[in-house]
């Protein structure tokens, strides 16, 4: 649905979260203080399984990816946008609906399930000095909005979904989430999912709800495949025991995002002096986001690398800010990548990690055969100084956020392969 040009433009953000009517959820699952023994104990066994789900989706042009979950009794199939930037897991909700995008027969319907505002998952997500809860049984007002101002209103509610695990076992455990009733849409920017599934590390996140019902451990993961499509996961199954590169998360700086520690920009294997850099890793993002000081520095390297090299602005393709064309029509990334550079950023706080960003990672190929750099300004979209690590970036890696241990890995994967098997 966004795949119109002008769109693309709004599409990033879309599930990124800035605001919701709530406090900062404190970090009830840190693992932080715990001895490194203590994942290896008990403990293991009695977590033995994930809950694994394929994902559609892209970077370009579709600009998201998202996964199918099926829902309630009888059950219905959702189509949500993954978000690793909130907590909060909404669907399209006939309540009725203002600003639903799917037909009715394909909303929520609630049906005397409203969770209460005494509920503990509502005073989680409030807090509760600004949330009036006047008997516990009134229903669960929430508020989200995003980055790119996009908004859903709604209840909370909680029903069955349905999840498969690696073990084979089938559970259909009752997790909360918002009937989305009042949505507001971006400008141009329709979103093509029935609602989005938040994995942030606050209590209402599906990731916190599934470890505290004992399903899996505190973990979730996603590979996006470049080609499309891709796998996402709860639980820690298929973190690989070695090959992953792993980073401290910070807390408290952002809310509930999963944020790593300070980053220096590295730019074909050499420093560059952009140090300080603290990224956060956001699935609802579709592109990679520097703050504005950051992101000039980036455009000045990327262009007097390109000086005497074959390649023209093309102002004319508004896909994204800066595109070039070539000789003759760019096919994909591989055709130009060659004339780019690898970058990297370098975690200071965890010795010798790098995240790198080879074209793959920060290009892409329009329909009309140019090559757009897929890091954007974050200020310009009222990011302040924050940076984030979008699908671009993540794109043929396995990216874990592990709130057990509070961190944040990657390795290199091949997600179209294992998403088959
Ligand atoms: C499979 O994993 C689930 C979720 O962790 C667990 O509840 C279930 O008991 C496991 N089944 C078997 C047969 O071990
Ligand atoms: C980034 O956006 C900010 C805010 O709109 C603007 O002031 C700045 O010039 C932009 N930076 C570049 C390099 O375009």
């Amino acid at each position: 649905m966004g795949a119109e040009k002008k769109t693309n433009r709004l599409l990033p953000l879309t599930a990124f979260f800035l605001l919701v009517l709530s406090a900062t959820i404190p970090c009830v699952f840190s693992a932080a203080n715990q001895s490194p023994t203590y994942r290896k104990s008990a403990q293991l066994q009695k977590f033995g399984s994930s809950a694994v789900f394929p994902l559609h989706g892209n970077v370009y042009p579709l600009g998201y990816y998202s996964v199918s979950i099926t829902i309630g009794h009888p059950a219905k199939r959702f189509d949500l946008d993954i978000d690793t930037g909130s907590d909060l897991t909404w669907v399209q909700c006939d309540a009725p609906c203002t600003g639903c995008t799917k037909p009715r027969e394909h909303l929520y319907k609630p049906s005397n399930n409203l969770l209460g505002c005494g509920h503990p998952l509502c005073v989680a997500f409030h807090s509760p000095a600004s949330y009036p809860c006047k008997t516990p049984d009134d229903q669960c007002d929430y508020e989200v909005e995003y980055a790119d101002h996009g908004s859903s209103l709604g209840v909370l509610v909680n029903d069955y979904f349905s999840l498969k695990f690696t073990n084979g076992s089938k559970l259909i455990p009752r997790l909360a989430f918002g009937c989305g009733y009042d949505q507001k849409i971006n400008g141009l920017n329709t979103p093509a999912t029935s609602g989005v599934i938040g994995l942030a590390n606050g209590k209402a996140s599906i990731v916190s709800q599934l470890s505290h019902l004992g399903l899996t451990r505190n973990v979730v993961g996603h590979c996006l495949s470049g080609q499309g499509g891709g796998f996402l996961f709860f639980g820690d199954d298929l973190v690989p025991s070695s090959g992953v590169m792993w980073t401290p998360m910070l807390h408290n700086s952002f809310q509930d995002h999963y944020s790593s520690g300070p980053a220096e920009l590295v730019f074909n294997g050499k420093s560059t002096g952009v140090k300080g850099l603290n990224m956060v890793f956001d699935s609802g993002s579709s592109y990679t986001y520097f703050n504005s000081q950051a992101y000039k520095e980036l455009i000045n390297l990327v262009r007097n690398d390109l000086n005497g090299k074959p390649l023209k602005y093309a102002t004319e393709d508004q896909s994204l800010p800066i595109c070039w064309k070539g000789s003759k029509p760019f096919k994909s990334v591989g055709d130009a990548k060659n004339f780019f550079k690898p970058l990297a950023l370098s975690f200071t706080k965890a010795k010798n990690v790098q995240l790198q960003l080879s074209p793959d990672a920060y290009l892409i190929v329009t329909k009309h055969g140019n090559v757009c750099l897929g890091i954007l300004n974050g200020t310009e979209v009222g990011l302040g100084s924050m940076n984030i690590i979008g699908d671009i970036t993540m794109q043929d890696k396995m990216v874990i956020y592990d709130n057990e241990n509070q961190r944040i890995g990657w390795a290199p994967t091949n997600c179209k392969r294992l998403s088959k098997s």
